[in-house]
C-alpha cells in the first residue's frame, strides 16, 4: 500500500535554545537557561523527550556560540534519547524567527515541529503533531488559556479559526496565549524571508504565524494539561512543580 500524501515526508524537530536568559540572572551567568534543572533533569531533556513522544527522530538544536559546548556536552549524539541530534550556532540574537531561519538546510523541504527550549508541557505533544500530520499544507499552533496573556503572543478567534495574533499586547483581545510549539510546512522559510522586524527590532514568530493566517492556512489545538514557559524565576519554579510531580515523566493523553 502506498503511503497517504501527508505521511510522505517525516517531520523533523527544531529546538530553539538560544538567548541570554537575562531574566534568570545570575542563574544564567555561567550556563544556558535550557541547561538549568527542572525536576531531576536539565530543562532541554524535556523538549527532546517531548519530540520523541511524537515519534520525531531527527532533531536540530539551535543555541548561541557561548553555550554550544555545554549543550553538546549535555546532549551528545542523541543516542541516549533514541534520536539523531544536530546542532547549529546562532551568532547573534535576532528573534525567534531569525533563529528558525538557521534550520532551513536541516529541514531540507520537510515539515518541521519547532519548540522553544523553555516550554514545559505536562502532557505529550503527540496529538498536536498528529493533527498536523493530517494537514496537507500550512501551519498549526497550540493555544492555552492563561491569566497573564500580555506576556505572550495572544490569539483572537472567530467561531472557526484564529484571525489574528498579537505579540505581547498591552490590551489582549483574549486570554489565549500562543504556546511555544509551532508546526510548519516548507513555506515557512520563504515567509521568514518576507517578514519585517518588529518595533523591538526582532524577527517575531508571531509575524510568521500571521502570514499563515493571511494565507488561510493556520490551524490550532488547545493545550491539554499544564503548560508553562520557564524564562522567569516564577515560571521556572512552576516548571519545577509540574515536572517534579511526575519525576519528569510526560503524561499520555487518556
Ligand atoms: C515567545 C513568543 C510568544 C510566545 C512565547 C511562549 O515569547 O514570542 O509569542 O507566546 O514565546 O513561550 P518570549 O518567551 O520569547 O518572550
Amino acid at each position: 500500500m502506498s503511503p497517504s500524501p501527508e505521511h510522505k515526508q517525516s517531520i523533523k524537530g527544531v529546538i530553539l535554545a538560544g538567548g541570554m536568559g537575562t531574566r534568570l540572572y545570575p542563574l544564567t551567568k555561567a550556563t544556558n537557561k535550557h541547561l538549568l534543572p527542572v525536576g531531576q533533569e536539565p530543562m532541554i531533556y524535556h523538549l527532546i523527550r517531548q519530540m520523541r513522544t511524537a515519534a520525531i527522530e531527527d532533531i536540530l538544536v539551535v543555541t548561541s556560540t557561548d553555550h554550544m559546548g555545554d549543550v553538546v556536552r549535555c546532549l551528545g549524539s542523541g543516542e541516549e534519547f533514541g534520536c539523531t541530534l544536530s546542532y547549529k550556532v546562532q551568532e547573534k540574537a535576532g528573534g525567534i524567527a531569525h533563529a528558525l531561519a538557521l534550520a532551513e538546510n536541516f529541514a531540507g523541504g520537510s515539515p518541521i515541529c519547532v519548540i522553544l527550549g523553555d516550554n514545559i508541557f505536562e502532557y505529550s505533544i503527540a496529538p498536536y503533531v498528529g493533527g498536523f500530520r493530517k494537514q496537507k499544507t500550512g501551519a498549526r499552533v497550540l493555544l492555552k488559556q492563561v491569566g497573564d496573556p500580555e506576556r505572550y503572543g495572544v490569539a483572537a478567534l472567530d467561531e472557526h479559526q484564529v484571525i489574528e495574533i498579537e505579540e505581547k499586547p498591552a490590551q489582549p483581545k483574549s486570554s489565549l496565549a500562543v504556546v511555544g510549539l509551532y508546526l510548519y510546512d516548507d513555506q515557512v522559510f520563504d515567509i521568514i524571508r518576507a517578514i519585517q522586524p518588529s518595533a523591538r527590532g526582532e524577527y517575531e514568530i508571531t509575524s510568521v504565524n500571521n502570514a499563515y493566517i493571511a494565507r488561510g492556512q493556520l490551524q490550532y489545538d488547545v493545550c491539554v494539561g499544564q503548560w508553562t514557559d520557564a524564562g522567569t524565576f516564577e515560571s521556572l519554579a512552576e516548571a519545577n512543580r509540574i515536572l517534579g510531580a511526575t519525576h519528569n515523566r510526560i503524561l499520555e493523553h487518556g
